[in-house]
């Protein structure tokens, strides 16, 4: 990890889980425990209807900044049951996970609906986390690369070299995702090899060496370290183990060189 360049993300992805009150409760427990932490961000993707005590808790946090889960790429309409940009930066959300496995194989989303809500949140002052990940049957066909390949470049078309350096891509293969089965440290290290090339190529290297790559998919307490040893991983994003107040505080120690 070089440091010097990248200050690591530790992220938390509540996914659907804890209400407002819970979410009081998490934040008032755990910030006592991650006081004093430097050298890193930490960031909370709580569920929307909790952005709102989420924020309260963290008002002047400087260590931990809040995120969103998802949004739509219009600053308001007829969209019933969709949030905006302009929603979220009122709760003073800093971040947007975009692209999530679960709202690509769940919900459907493809690549030029994340492209237009990657440009929106920049547009609007967000800062966007662009999950991208094969999944298994891809990975066993050696695809790989070609399905990264194609979700940063759709993903990302819409942004310009200054833009690039405030994006954060999370790679999360999908087989790993709430699966136990974390990627090797080989896996790992060569898929975020492959994204910082594959950023180099298009954004310049001075610009690529700049861009955060976190890892997601199964991170726990025990695997922190030996992932965040990893030259290329400035980070993860963590699902099941950060709904654990102690779990969590815990990733959020690891060791950063
Ligand atoms: P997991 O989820 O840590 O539960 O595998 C990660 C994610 O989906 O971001």
């Amino acid at each position: 990890m070089n440091t010097s360049k990248r200050r690591p993300i530790l992220a938390a992805n509540w996914k659907m889980h804890k209400t407002a009150a819970e979410t009081r409760g998490f934040l008032t427990a755990f910030l006592p425990l991650v006081d004093g932490l430097d050298g890193r961000e930490i960031v909370i993707a709580p569920p929307f209807t909790a952005l709102s005590a989420a924020s309260e808790v963290l008002k002047g946090n400087k260590l931990v900044s809040l995120a969103a889960q998802n949004m739509y790429f219009e600053q308001e309409g007829a969209f019933t049951g969709e949030i905006s940009p302009i929603m979220l930066r009122e709760f003073g959300v800093k971040r947007v996970i975009l692209g999530h496995s679960e709202r690509r194989h769940v919900f459907g989303e493809g690549d030029d609906l994340i492209a237009s809500k990657v440009r929106a949140a920049m547009e609007n002052g967000l800062l966007p986390i662009l999950c991208i990940g094969e999944m298994l049957e891809e990975r066993e066909a050696g695809s790989t690369y070609e399905v990264l390949e194609r979700q940063l470049s759709t993903g990302l078309s819409a942004i310009d070299n200054r833009g690039a350096t405030q994006v954060v891509i999370a790679y999360e293969p999908v087989w790993a995702i709430g699966t136990g089965k974390t990627a090797t440290p080989t896996q790992a290290q060569e898929a975020h090899i492959y994204i910082r090339s594959w950023l180099d190529s298009r954004f310049g290297p001075g610009i690529a060496d700049q861009i955060r790559i976190l890892y997601g998919g199964s991170v726990k307490p025990d695997n922190i370290n030996e992932l965040m040893a990893l030259p290329d991983i400035d980070g993860v994003l963590v699902g099941g183990a950060s709904l654990k107040v102690e779990g969590f505080a815990e990733i959020v120690s690891c060791q950063i060189d």
